[in-house]
């Protein structure tokens, strides 16, 4: 850490980001005029998720299936074997993933909440009670489809935007200890970490709060898995954060976390560097063919598991190049650069940045919004009137809450710009930049929105909004 507080990324003389790429194959985007894109607006209704790719010039949206993957990825892809049980394919990502992660049981899925619901509709059930750091949205609600309970237990500084720790995803091992020791026997089937903690701003756990966890689930006999989605990020802040690591890599520190777990459940969408797939590890041989035989009934046979030969084939190769450290160096630094520009305009940022993304803390920077005429929507809204950029509102549209007729509103109003791995430039970073700093410009004269139209679940998905005049 620099005296000033903040983690530098870059190492040598120069300061410059540069990719540790170059590019072979382009996809145009268009630039719009702020007419057409008032026009867009009112007719998605303002909900970003409405949005078609094709009116948007930066998409920030999120980083999930949104990497762009490499020649060797394309290469590997050819070699995708298709054979419906014992593909080529999946013998390859077997290995890769075994030498990975040292897990026992390697069962591929489609993405990340198929791994989620074969997981827990086969280890929870009514009664029990999965703890997290802090459950993704998808986690929860699988938990919860199975009539468990999902308990978050991340530590105080976790739910703090401004606060500065090294490792805000840790899990608060006090509150998980006194919740394992008021647990009847049985009653927590598994405890997990998300590494790192999206929900809670992309935060690092680190390696001794891994650790600790391990030892303490393991004296009560509950097993520990990881939500891996964002494993090699996290491992590399532990690498430039934790003492003991600088000179380990990241493969090294990635072999050492899951080493210290039981299980994982994994989006390969975001560090497996690839547009689709997923899978769910664990060294329970009798867990294994429980979910082995549901994976049959809903994604595919244990060798494919929803996926074709070349989905599986980009995984293995993009779960090795996700662990490269130029890579790691320069995926961090990025995403660190647009938060540091971003506070010096006077943005209120979630801090330290994430690994994935930079959020802003909306209903700061617009109090005369107030939660319930939704901050954080009225400025993904003024990001896309402006600019072109699309980014996501974390907050009342996404957790608020109506209880007996009652509005609940979101503790927080955030608005994440998550950063696609290797699909945007420098330069596209300095443009987001130019766009949040006319912005803030007229943030006095942003409004409000109010709801016309919404789902009782998730309702972010379809909200439809209007702006307050
Ligand atoms: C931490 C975390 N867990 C689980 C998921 C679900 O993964 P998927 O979108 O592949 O279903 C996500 C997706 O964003 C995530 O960030």
């Amino acid at each position: 850490m620099t005296p000033t507080g903040v983690w530098r990324y870059t190492s040598g003389m120069f300061q410059t980001i540069i990719e540790p790429f170059k590019i072979k194959v382009v996809e145009p985007i268009r630039m719009t005029t702020q007419e057409e894109r008032q026009a867009v607006l009112r007719q998605a209704r303002y909900n970003m998720f409405a949005i078609r790719a094709k009116d948007i010039l930066i998409d920030l949206l999120t980083d999930s299936g949104t990497a762009a993957m490499s020649s060797e990825q394309w290469a590997a892809m050819m070699r995708g074997d298709n054979a419906y049980a014992g593909s080529n394919s999946f013998y390859r990502f077997e290995a890769e993933v075994t030498g990975l992660t040292g897990y026992a049981h390697i069962i591929p899925t489609h993405q990340g909440r198929a791994a989620e619901r074969i997981l827990f509709s086969t280890v929870c059930g009514k009664g029990q009670i999965v703890p997290n750091n802090t459950h993704f949205d998808t986690t929860r609600a699988n938990i919860e489809h199975t009539g468990a309970e999902a308990v978050d237990l991340v530590i105080p500084e976790g739910k703090q935007p401004q606060a500065r720790h090294p490792f805000k995803g840790n899990i608060d091992l006090m509150k998980l200890e006194a919740l394992l020791k008021e647990a009847k026997p049985g009653q927590v089937p598994l405890c997990m970490l998300t590494v790192t903690n999206n929900s809670g701003g992309g935060q690092p756990v680190s390696m001794q709060n891994l650790r600790e966890t391990s030892a303490l689930c393991h004296r009560h006999g509950v097993p520990l898995f990881l939500d891996a989605c964002r494993f090699a990020e996290n491992a590399y802040f532990i690498k430039l954060r934790e003492p003991g690591y600088r000179d380990k890599t990241p493969a090294d520190i990635a072999h050492e976390m899951f080493r210290l777990t039981d299980g994982c459940t994994m989006s390969a969408k975001k560090d497996g560097l690839v547009n689709i797939g997923g899978f769910l590890g664990m060294n329970d041989a009798v867990w294994a063919q429980q979910c082995r035989n549901l994976l049959i009934l809903t994604e595919g046979f244990p060798t494919y598991g929803g996926l074709a030969g070349r989905d599986l084939e980009a995984i293995a190769q993009g779960l090795r190049e996700v662990l490269d450290e130029d890579y790691l160096r320069y995926r961090l630094r990025s995403v660190e650069y647009l938060a540091e520009r971003m506070t010096a305009i006077g943005y209120p940022m979630v801090q330290p940045p994430g690994g994935h993304a930079v959020y802003v803390d909306a209903r700061a920077l617009l109090p005369h919004i107030p939660p319930n005429q939704f901050p954080a929507q009225s400025l993904c809204s003024a990001f896309y009137e402006h600019g072109g950029v699309r980014t996501g509102e974390i907050g009342n549209a996404m957790f608020g809450r109506t209880e007996n007729g009652e509005e609940i509103p979101a503790d927080m109003d955030l608005v994440r710009l998550a950063i696609p791995r290797r699909a945007y430039t420098q330069s596209h970073i300095d443009y987001v930049i130019e766009v949040a700093e006319h912005v803030f410009k007229l943030r006095e004269s942003l409004r409000g929105f109010h709801v016309i139209e919404q789902a009782p679940v998730l309702r972010h998905f379809t909200i439809e909004f209007e702006p307050i005049p």
